[in-house]
This record gives structure tokens, sequence and C-alpha cells, in this order.
């Protein structure tokens, strides 16, 4: 839904600590706030639901560092919209897809909520399956998109919110629902064919030069890393896109020369447990930001080369059914 522009402009805070986004860093101080107070104010209170949300810092250096305003920012898999509404509020124009009604309507809500507040930016949300983007996303963001910042569901292991009770403490919130089509329920090898599939969508909404970046962060499966990064960028060449550039966005506040890290109940108990058992766990506290390029005319030296290029590309998994038409507009989700 598209929706006039503003007249009331009543800002809420920048996310970012000022002038992070004009730094050419490859690490990006983007947890200098936790994520309540980046979101308070900002986002409607119904989104603390959503389980994997992006930090709003991310979302807001990537736009400002690769975008200008009046360009076109999406987000195939968009949550709450993050993304969208860092866009808005920078005074870009937003297109987002969310597979689940109830976080699709959530994100319509957000941009509104935004632009009640002086975001400048016009937002429009679709409801469907991001593996038919190019067939669900309006016509008119065909080749005009500037930028895509986006996150990939992994699963319950590493999303969701805990709550002490009388039976101890109790995870919640880790799934997005129980539908197949949403890529949480799926493996590592059907997941990255669906974010290969998605990425192909991406690139034919992509104008000539336009930026991919997609946090992928390594997790644990018994006991074991997986090198999520490496996949996706080995999704991206599969897709046709270029890598560019390899960043990290700290999920940790950086005191000096000194990491604060915010880790969750659940990333704290495993990490004792594993130490305890004589395992060298470490906190993961940090997402790696994989930048990708839509380049229709290939030959540029800056490609990522050396250990960071992949050898293999992931396969396609096929798709489980066509997004319903009917499912393509955001405001009968919320
Ligand atoms: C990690 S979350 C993204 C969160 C988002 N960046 C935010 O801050 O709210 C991944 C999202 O992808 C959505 N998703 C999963 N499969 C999808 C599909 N096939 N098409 C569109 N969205 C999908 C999930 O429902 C989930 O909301």
């Amino acid at each position: 839904m598209t929706e006039p522009r503003p007249r009331q402009a009543a800002p809420t805070p920048h996310p970012c600590e000022p002038g992070d986004g004009d730094l050419r860093l490859s690490v990006w101080p983007t947890a200098q706030r936790d994520a309540r107070a980046q979101r308070a104010g900002r986002y409607l209170p119904a989104a603390t639901a959503h389980p994997g949300k992006m930090l709003p810092a991310i979302a807001a250096t990537a736009i400002s560092r690769y975008t200008q305003p009046g360009d076109l920012v999406a987000d195939p898999m968009c949550g709450i919209g993050t993304t969208l509404i860092e866009a808005v509020h920078l005074g870009r124009d937003a297109l987002g897809v969310e597979y689940e009604p109830r976080w699709a309507g959530l994100a319509a809500a957000g941009i509104a909520h935004a632009r009640r507040h002086g975001a400048t930016g016009t937002g429009e949300v679709v409801c469907g399956d991001a593996r038919q983007l190019p067939a669900i996303a309006p016509a008119s963001a065909r080749g005009k998109v500037a930028l895509i910042v986006t996150s990939p569901p992994y699963g319950p292991s590493v999303h969701g919110h805990v709550r002490a009770g009388a039976q101890g403490v109790r995870k919640f919130n880790n799934r997005y629902s129980h539908d197949p089509v949403n890529l949480a329920h799926h493996g590592l090898d059907a997941l990255l064919g669906g974010i290969t599939r998605i990425l192909v969508g991406c690139a034919a909404l992509l104008r000539p030069g336009g930026i991919v970046v997609i946090t992928a962060r390594p997790w644990r499966h018994r006991s074991e890393l997986v090198d999520l990064p490496s996949a996706v960028i080995a999704a991206g060449r599969a897709a046709g896109l270029t890598p560019v550039e390899r960043c990290v966005a700290l999920l940790a506040g950086l005191d000096g020369d000194r990491l604060v890290a915010r880790p969750s109940f659940f990333q704290l108990d495993n990490t004792r447990k594993a130490r305890a058992r004589g395992e060298p766990w470490h906190l993961i506290v940090h997402e790696d930001l994989l930048v990708l390029q839509h380049r229709p005319f290939p030959g540029s030296s800056s490609e990522l080369k050396g250990p960071q290029r992949e050898p293999g590309h992931p396969s396609v998994a096929p798709l489980h059914r066509r997004a319903a038409a009917d499912q393509a507009d955001g405001t009968r989700a919320a």
C-alpha cells in the first residue's frame, strides 16, 4: 500500500551514532545502543513479537552507505519492516515482501507510524512468497531498486524470546508459522535453494550497479559451526550477483578497545555448558554482511577473491506452491 506524504514531522532519533553511516569501515558499530533503545518510539510495540528482527542500525547504515535520498530500497523477507522503516526515515522509498500476513501487516503499520513521525519516504508491502519476486512485486519496481537489505530466517536455534516461569526458562516466538513455504522450516540445502531463488528475483528488480546486503550469522548445529555466510556468497554467485564486500555488523557495543556483549539467555547458557564440557566456545557477537552487486555487464576487478571465493553453487529447491494472487496486498494482512 502506498501512503500520501504526511504533514506532521516529529522525528525519532536515528539508531546509528552520528556519522556512522559516513565511514567506509568494514566493521560497523551497529550496537552502540541496544536493540530496545534503537527501536524505542520508532517501532510499534506489537513488532516486538517477531522472533528475528534486524538491528535498525544495520539497515540504516547500509541505506546511508549505498543509496541517496529518493532511491528505492527493498527487502524480500521484510518481517516487521526494519529495512523499510529505516529507509523511509532516511528519505528513501521502500518496497517489502513478507510471506506471513501478521508480519506484513505490521510492516505496513510500521511505515505508517514512521510517516506520522516525520519520515518522508513512501512505502509499500506485498504479502507473498519472495521466491516468486518478479511475479508479485509491482512491475514499476523492475530495474529500479538501488539497494536490497535482507536477513534470511535461520530457524529456531538462533531466533526467539525467553521467559522465566515456574517450569523454568521457556523459549517462545521462535518460529514464524507452520507453513512450509516459510523458509524457516527448511534444512540448510533447501534454505539456500530458496535464498538463491529469491536472489535471482532480486537481480530482476535491481537497477544496474544496484547492491544487495544480506546478513548471515554463522550458527552452531550439534556443536559444529555452520558457515552460512560462505554458503550465501555461493547462492549470490549462483543468482548472477557479484560479491564486492564482506563486512561485520557488531551485535556488541564498542567501549574503547572492549566489546560489550549483549547475548541472549540461550547464547550465554549454551556457551557456558559447552565450556563446562571442555569445548572452547565463544559468544558470536556479530553478523556477517555480504554485499553483492548487480552487474549486467561483468568485468570489474573489485570482486572478492581468494579464500572468500566459493567453488560450488547451491542447488535451487523446487517451489512448494505459487504465491496466491489474492495475498499480494499487505493491507489485508494486519
Ligand atoms: C529473519 S526474518 C527478517 C526480519 C526483518 N529483517 C525484520 O527486521 O523484521 C526473515 C523473514 O522472512 C520471512 N520469510 C520466510 N520465508 C519467506 C518467503 N518464502 N517469502 C517471503 N518471506 C519469507 C519470515 O516470515 C521472516 O519474517
